[in-house]
This record gives C-alpha cells, structure tokens and sequence, in this order.
C-alpha cells in the first residue's frame, strides 16, 4: 500500500468509528457488539504507531471518553455554583489568608478555623431537595446554568431520594461531587482515559438505564439556595449531612492556621495512592458561615476558600518542533510539539513555553528530551532538558522577531509596574489587521463568558474565518446561511440551530458586551465596573469622540494600565467601527443599579487614612451593597468623606472647601444603621 491508500484506509475507520460512538452514546442504540467496537479501535492505535504521519482530532488517542449528548434541558441555579481559586505552594497558602486577614483588618495573631476536604477530581452536581424530596439534579454548566440530569441522579445510590428528618431543611440544594472509584474504573479502562471522564461521561447518558450500570458514588460537600439550615459553620453542615443520610468525605477535618493545613495536607498527599478515588488536592473552606458571608467572593470564586493542588504528574517525550501561538491580544507564545505521551491519563502532544526568555533559560531545542510537567488542568508545560541526551548538532532556537501571522515588527513593551521589560513579545499590529489576532478575536466574542453563542466552537470561527464568512465581530450576525448549509457537516437543521443560537445572543448586557471586545487589562469585573459607571452604552462610545479617558480614573478599580489600553482600543478606526455596527445590530441593556433602594442610593463616598478593623475593601463593598458608590478624588460631586487615622490633610482641607460632609468610621457605621 502506499501512503495514499493507507490514509484512506485509516480514515474510513476512524469515520466507522465516529459513527459507531455517536450511535452509542448519542443515541443509546449500539451498532456493533462491544468487541467490535474494541477491535476497531485497536485497529486504529496500531495504525498510528506504525503510520506516524497518520492523524486525526476523532481518533480514539485523541479523543477521551465520548462527547456529551446535547439532548439535556438546561436549566438556572438559584444560587450560581462558583469554582476555586487555587493554591500551588506554601507561598500561595500564606498568601491566601493573608489576603482574608487584610480584607477582614485582623492581625497575623488572629486564628482562623478552616474545614479541610480532599478534593474529589469528579463532577459536580446539584441536587434540590423541597420538603424532604429530591426533586432536581443539575449539573454545573458554565455556573449559572446547568443541564437538567435528574433522571440519571436518581439512579445513584449514594443519594437519598427522600429525606425525613426534623431538621432538614424546607428547601435546599445540596452540593457534591459525582465520582467513579478507581477499583470500579479498572473494568471502564478500555472506554474512558481516567476516572474523572469515565464519570462525566455516564452521568451525561441520555438514557438513565446506561447510568444505572455504571457505579457512580456521590460525596456532598455544599449548598447552593436553602431555606431553613439553621446551621452556622461547614463542618456541622458535613456532620449533618451525614445524619440526614448522604455521605461526606471521611478524610475531611477541621483544622486551625496554615501551619496545621500544611501537615494535614503532607499526610493526605503521602497516603493519595492508597485511597480508592483520585483527588486531585484540598480544599479549604473557612468555617464560620459568618466569615464567609463577610468575605464575600471576587469574580466567580469564594475568598474564603482556595483548592491546594497537589504536585503534578511527570513524564518524558521529544521536542518535534517548537511552533509560535498568537493571541488575542499580540502575545506570541511558544509551544512545543512533542511526541505524545500519556500523563496520568491525559494524552499531551504540546507544551507550552511561556515565552522567548523561558526557552533561552532552560536551553530548549527542537530534538531535545524533555520532562513534562502537567499540573491539574494547565496546560503542560516543559520543566527542564535531558542535556546528557541531546544529540551533537542541535540548533539554538532563534524567535522571530516578526509576527509569524501578519510579518508586523514584535516588541517587548515596557512595564511601568515592575520597571523591566516584559518577557512576553507580542505583534504590534493595531488588532484586527493582524489574521490570527483576528481569529483569537473572534473567538472571545462568541464565547462561554462573552456572546456564549451556542455552537459557535473555536473551530466554527476558524473555518469561516479561513472561508471569509466572518471578519470582524459584526459578520457573525450577517451570515450566508445558505453558503453554511452547502458546506461538509452542515445541514438544514443545524444552519437553523445556529441562526436561532446567534439571534438568541442579539439582547445582551452592556457589562458582556464590553468584556467580549476583548479590550485588553480588561476582563469581566473590570467591564462590570465600567458599565456600571458608564450605564449605557453609548455614552462609553463617547469616550473615542471625547477623548475623556481620564474620566475612567473616577472608577475604582480601573487604573492607569486599564485606562491606556482602552485609549488604544479606541484609537484604532477598526474597533471604533465594530462598535458603530454592534450598536446597531444588538439590542444592548443598560446596567442596572444592583441594589436600588439601598439606603445609600445615589451617595458617593471616599475613604482616606487607616480604618480600624475593617479594611477599605471591606467598606467599600459595604456602600455598594447599600447602592452607594466609591470615588478616588474629590470633587463637587462627592458627598461623604470618610476619614480613618492619619488622614491625607489636603484631602480633608479640599473636602472642607467643596462643603463635603466628613465622617469617621463611627458615624459612617451609623449610617449604615450598624454599630461598631
Ligand atoms: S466547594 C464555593 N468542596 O472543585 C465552593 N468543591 O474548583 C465551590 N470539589 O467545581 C465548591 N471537592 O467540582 C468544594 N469539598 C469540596 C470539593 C469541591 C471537589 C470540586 C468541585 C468544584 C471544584 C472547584
């Protein structure tokens, strides 16, 4: 056979395949026996092995699992299920409660009580219980939203269909991890790559009998929306848990200071081979719903609590070419391509590289043999070089000093934070000018946290990004249908879903739509701060025509990086265009005032010198909660001048001549209707 027909031949299998998959977990209706199945599989590895120019995104070497039926309703969570920030070192741990002592004003001396609970690598779930019966089962979707997975939930044992004790609560969603054991994951091997997929994937079955067969285990560990819990810190809340009859992690513990926590977490981590389920690290939760509730949560995660990863799984492999990446906002980054190689039961085929000094640092070259690092769910990355193996003639790598995609000049800019140069080089070409920042570009507008267009993947932009269907962001909404339908893989229906998913998606908030521009220095709770100043739209466009970028200083929060970025954003006549034609095509949502009859509705505030036991963090979340808002600089506008222990004086004295009424963290307090 010659390399044609071998591909060829390799290509209807794994077409086979594909179809043989979809077939039986798509539609739950097997074509073939198991063994069939298996062999054809097999058939394919083999190929590969001795083919090594054989490859495809559907191959059962790169694909884990199966991918998860779209037939789920989806359905809101009351109470938005968060992740978690995470800790790699005792650095990060150290830091972590040093951020919570700050923002909470306590000394170092102050103890804080923490429940530990190994970290379950499975999938979560949320289970709604009224008057004792569960009632839901949702998965975590993106947070906010999940896919209605109640008829597999009620297949799994471990959960209590209905719960009859005098303190269980009216109404409640309970939390937990859904998981396979490993002893129970040795006979799904030849399935799914870990147990982690093995779970994910039979707890997305569409017919809940396939669920049933698989041993699925839950561990509660939260809750979402309650009514009635009368219960004040976590770990009575895992006691109780218990009694109402789910299970909770035996390894859990309550423990106090970080000191402790780091022994704790050595001894799981020692004994993390003999436990029959994979955990992936602890989680740490502060104890004291009290505290909890004071510390709040930024972005989509709890500040009281912090996952603390164990150390990653390792592995060798060889350096096949060193390739540059470019993202959406100019930044070139290196990637390995290496030989792939299994890491705790991940395939890994790249590495990345940080950037142009890291691969000078550690000397890396194509060719060479190289340690492997993955480390949860980052990406890969190359720890060091195997220099006893490198072969005699290999060449330093030399980065290109022009962007690979546009030819544009490359820089490293200055930063005028650390005073050093970046190490990251990026493109200089103003954005939509440069194709691959385009595509990145694209890519970010339509997803997860920005349009989240249904369907609208990563690989649907670069296919009609490569066959100029879209352009700059507006395209997407002006679409040639009937081109799509006429292309491989599409069909009536799915133009028809799509149509539907990006017609969906033209009522959007203005906080959303800053943040999937893609401004750079500006993410989610940095867009939130501007809508919620600006208001509207378009009086945010004005900043191009005004040129009143300063104006972004009255925002807290938004410093001089965020301010030059979005100065640069608007001087390019491209994006002052897209935002022109977005304006027209959208239906944008003015942000509306979170809590509009708090009792500081409409007052500014700003705070000067040390506040005692509570930190400017703290209070200002206390005005925003109440509808007020914070500045940082006096002006007419401002009405309330709080004044903690050394106070800046030319503050006070400015505040004086506005007429400004000051107040101290007393009389502040009283306002608020609390006393200290
Ligand atoms: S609490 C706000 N507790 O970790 C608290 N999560 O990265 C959020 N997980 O999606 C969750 N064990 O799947 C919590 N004892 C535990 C956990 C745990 C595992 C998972 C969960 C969550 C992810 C957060």
């Amino acid at each position: 056979m010659d390399k044609k027909e071998i591909e060829t031949n390799y290509k209807k299998k794994i077409k086979l395949l594909t179809n043989y998959n979809k077939n039986y977990y798509d539609k739950s209706s097997p074509l073939v026996s198991d063994k069939e199945f298996d062999n054809l599989k097999q058939d394919i590895l083999l190929l590969e092995q001795k083919y090594k120019f054989l490859n495809s995104s559907n191959s059962p070497s790169k694909t884990v699992g199966f991918k998860p039926s779209k037939n789920f309703k989806k359905s809101l969570h009351r109470v938005p299920m968060l992740s978690l920030g995470n800790a790699f070192s005792e650095d990060d741990l150290i830091n972590f409660e040093k951020r919570i002592l700050n923002f909470i004003s306590e000394k170092n001396s102050f103890k804080i009580s923490y429940s530990a609970e190994p970290k379950i690598d499975g999938i979560s779930a949320s289970l709604t219980y009224k008057n004792g019966n569960l009632i839901k089962g949702l998965s975590r979707g993106d947070g906010k939203e999940g896919e209605d997975i109640t008829a597999n939930i009620l297949t799994i044992k471990d959960i209590p269909k209905k719960i009859i004790k005098k303190d269980f609560p009216e109404e409640i969603d309970v939390r937990g991890e859904v998981f396979i054991q490993n002893s129970d994951f040795q006979n799904l091997k030849e399935k799914f790559a870990n147990p982690r997929n093995a779970a994910s994937g039979s707890l997305r079955q569409k017919n809940p009998d396939d669920t049933r067969k698989i041993p699925l285990k839950f561990i509660a560990y939260t809750f979402g929306y309650e009514q009635g819990l009368k219960i004040e810190n976590q770990f009575e809340y895992l006691k109780k848990l218990n009694e109402w009859g789910f299970k909770t992690n035996p390894l859990n513990k309550l423990i106090t200071g970080v000191k402790n926590l780091l022994t704790n977490y050595k001894e799981i981590e020692k004994k993390r081979s003999e436990i029959d389920f994979d955990i992936d690290g602890i989680v740490y939760k502060i104890n004291s719903f009290k505290l909890q509730k004071r510390l709040g949560n930024v972005a989509n995660a709890p500040r009281w609590a912090i996952a603390h990863k164990f150390s990653s799984n390792k592995g060798i492999s060889l350096v096949k070419s060193i390739e540059i990446q470019i993202g959406r906002t100019g930044a070139l980054t290196p990637v390995a391509k290496i030989e792939p190689i299994n890491i705790g039961g991940v395939l890994v085929a790249n590495a990345t590289l940080h950037n142009e000094d890291e691969i000078n640092r550690k000397d890396i070259r194509v060719g060479d043999t190289v340690i492997v690092e993955r480390a949860g769910d980052v990406i890969p990355h190359i720890l060091s070089v195997e220099f006893k193996k490198r072969p005699k003639d290999l060449k330093k790598f030399s980065y290109p000093k022009k962007c690979p995609s546009c030819g544009s000049k490359t820089i490293k800019e200055y930063n005028i934070i650390t005073k050093k140069n970046d190490a990251v080089r990026r493109c200089t070409s103003e954005g939509y000018e440069c194709e691959k920042i385009s595509i990145e570009k694209l890519k970010h507008f339509v997803s997860k946290e920005a349009l989240n267009i249904d369907g609208f993947g990563k690989k649907i932009v670069e296919t009609f990004y490569k066959l100029k269907l879209i352009k700059l962001p507006q395209d997407i909404f002006r679409l040639d249908f009937k081109k799509i339908e006429k292309l491989e893989g599409w069909g009536r229906l799915s133009v028809e879903n799509l149509k539907y998913a990006i017609n969906e998606k033209k009522n959007i908030s203005i906080e959303r739509l800053i943040y999937s521009l893609g401004i750079r220095h500006i993410g989610l709770e940095n867009a939130k701060l501007i809508s919620k100043y600006f208001k509207s739209f378009s009086k945010f466009k004005a900043l191009s025509k005004n040129k009143s970028y300063n104006e972004l200083l009255n925002i807290d929060g938004i410093g001089e990086t965020q301010i030059n970025s979005v100065k640069n954003f608007f001087s390019n006549k491209i994006n002052v265009e897209v935002l022109d034609q977005l304006e027209t095509i959208l239906n944008i949502k003015d942000a509306l005032d979170e809590n509009k009859n708090g009792k500081l509705k409409d007052k500014t505030f700003m705070i000067t010198g040390k506040l005692n036991g509570i930190s400017r963090a703290e209070i200002k979340s206390l005005i925003e909660e109440n509808a007020g808002s914070t500045v940082s600089s006096i002006s007419k506008k401002l009405d309330y001048l709080i004044v903690g222990e050394k106070p800046t004086k030319r503050k006070i004295e400015e505040a004086k001549n506005f007429k400004i009424i000051t107040l101290d963290q007393k009389q502040f307090l009283i306002l608020l209707n609390k006393t200290s």
